[in-house]
């Protein structure tokens, strides 16, 4: 079979497979990474986004790092750490000790976060497309900064639908030097709801001259992120929420963009077990007690869709130690659907 998707280039650097893992604060931290590279397929894969004012905060306090950094140092590469602020010389400035002290392999700009506390309260995020010229300002700054890693950008397609600006930010970026840019199809102001909009996606990819434009947003399967590939032109896709569903994901769409079958979902037991693995992962990093408490949200996503998802759900929440989280899991988690 002819293969639907090929890889493309950040730079100099080879995205092999063309999906990217999508950044997600409070889920793609160091366990998450992990558990991702375990089953393979992920082309690049991104940390949480980081804020480079607390980073510089706390050096400047002699606090310890940003908790966000863990394992960026030493883990496998490539591996795209993702910053924000709204200041070109603050993000300059964390993006100069990134390359020095962790040399990641891509640093990634938010220009897409639409949460209140980044996109309102600290004009960042999301809150940035409203000036492209300003994004095009702190990309340029940051390339400066960033020196050879590749400097990225994710954008969504503007502040409002009546103020869709991509095609404009996208420009900026490009001009300012950015080596790639990543593109969630829906508005600030449309948060997570509505569909993301591919058509909006696919028409910025004619307004880029150097560029690789990845898309994103609301693939859920295989097949889907095959689809997108067939009916857009798009270089790469980047993948969040299911990829917490099913890690295994990238690997099933990698297999399938080479033309191979569809591979098979994992057998419920064997979801079960990744989820009391993805807990270890966590209790070494952070230590059982936290662990225990952020598997909550980790084990809503494993469960999702299966029959008695909500009673497991619930009980999870209910676990004081890893004694009870474990005894939960073992007995409650859905193994039929
Ligand atoms: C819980 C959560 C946290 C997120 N955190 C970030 C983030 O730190 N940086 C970012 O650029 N986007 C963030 N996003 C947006 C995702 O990267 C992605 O653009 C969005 O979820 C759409 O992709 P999906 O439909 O494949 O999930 C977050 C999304 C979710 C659901």
């Amino acid at each position: 079979m002819t293969p639907i998707a090929s890889s493309f280039h950040i730079g100099s650097l080879l995205i092999d497979p063309p999906l990217l893992s999508a950044p997600m604060a409070g889920f793609t931290n160091l366990a998450y990474r992990e558990i991702l590279r375990r089953f393979g397929g992920v082309g690049l894969i991104a940390t949480e986004m980081i804020s480079a004012r607390s980073f510089i905060y706390k050096e400047a306090h002699g606090e310890d790092a940003p908790s966000r950094l863990w394992g960026i140092a030493d883990e496998p590469r490539p591996l795209s750490v993702q910053i924000w602020d709204n200041q070109p010389e603050t993000l300059a400035y964390f993006a100069e000790t990134l390359t020095r002290d962790y040399q990641p392999s891509v640093i990634d700009l938010n220009f897409g976060c639409p949460a209140p506390a980044i996109a309102k309260n600290s004009a960042s995020g999301s809150y940035l497309l409203k000036t492209p010229e300003k994004v095009g300002a702190i990309v340029e700054r940051v390339v400066r900064a960033a020196g050879k890693i590749p400097v990225t950008a994710k954008i969504r397609l503007g502040w409002t639908r009546g103020t869709i600006n991509a095609i404009d930010a996208a420009q900026a970026i490009e001009s300012a030097g950015g080596a790639a840019l990543t593109v969630h199809g829906r508005t600030a102001q449309e948060m997570y709801s509505g569909k993301a909009d591919w058509d909006a996606i696919a028409a910025i990819k004619p307004h880029l001259k150097r560029i690789p434009l990845i898309g994103n947003g609301d693939i859920k399967s295989a097949e889907q992120a095959a689809e997108i590939f067939r009916k857009f032109p798009v270089d790469g896709v980047m993948i969040g929420r299911a990829g917490l569903e099913k890690p295994w994901i990238f690997r099933q769409i990698s297999q399938l963009l080479r033309g191979e079958e569809l591979p098979t979902e994992p057998p419920l037991a064997k979801q079960r077990d990744l989820l009391l693995r993805h807990f270890d992962l966590l209790a070494s990093q952070t230590g059982v007690e936290k662990a225990v408490i952020l598997m909550r949200k980790y084990a809503a996503c494993y469960s999702k869709g299966k029959r008695g998802a909500r009673q497991f759900r619930t009980a999870v929440c209910t676990a004081r130690n890893e004694t009870e989280f474990r005894k939960i899991v073992q007995e409650l988690f859905p193994i039929e659907t």
